[in-house]
């Protein structure tokens, strides 16, 4: 990437939940500050801005990653999604609804990054165990639930997916 001015604001552009969006950005702009603010997305919490609660994350080119701790200007041309790219409150996806079913969530603010963990985990893992699941969802913290109905929400999706049942 050539030397950037602290100054300016560079061009961003985006695919973002499969639609192109634009913005500008100063070289120190996060992206969840240029996702924000920029482009108007609300899912995208921030909680502790240093990368250890999670709240913050979504998928860059489908793998997971803290939007605190990534700079918009590195972007232009990626695939970034949010929750948002998951459903809609008529309706829900298939994750949403476990979540909704087994009670994983209470005021909310830790959910979009939960869930978009939880994509990403899906994909790649098995998630055979409980031990598997919160390993898995160690990144993200919650001061709500106590974990427990997360647990349960992902673990519910995981053997669905493998028609396991149990
Ligand atoms: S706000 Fe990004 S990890 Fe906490
Ligand atoms: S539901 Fe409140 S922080 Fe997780």
């Amino acid at each position: 990437m050539p030397k950037l001015s602290r100054e300016a604001r560079y061009p961003v552009n985006l695919t973002l939940n499969g639609r192109k969006v634009s913005g500008n950005a100063e070289p120190r702009m996060l992206l969840s500050d240029f996702l924000t603010h920029e482009i108007g997305i609300t899912s995208c919490h921030v909680g502790c801005e240093h990368g250890v609660c999670g709240a913050c994350t979504v998928l860059l080119n489908g793998d997971s990653v803290r939007s605190c701790l990534t700079f918009a200007v590195q972007l232009d041309g990626a695939e970034v999604e949010t929750v948002e790219s998951l459903g809609t409150v008529d309706e829900l996806s298939p994750l949403q609804q476990a979540y909704r079913e087994h009670g994983a969530l209470q005021c909310g603010f830790c959910t979009p990054g939960m869930l978009i963990t939880t994509i990403d985990m899906l994909k790649k893992y098995p998630l055979a165990s409980d031990a598997e699941i919160r390993e898995g969802l160690s990144g993200n913290l919650c001061r709500c639930t106590g974990y427990e109905h997360i647990v349960d929400a992902v673990r519910a999706v995981a053997k669905a997916r493998t028609g396991s049942g149990k």
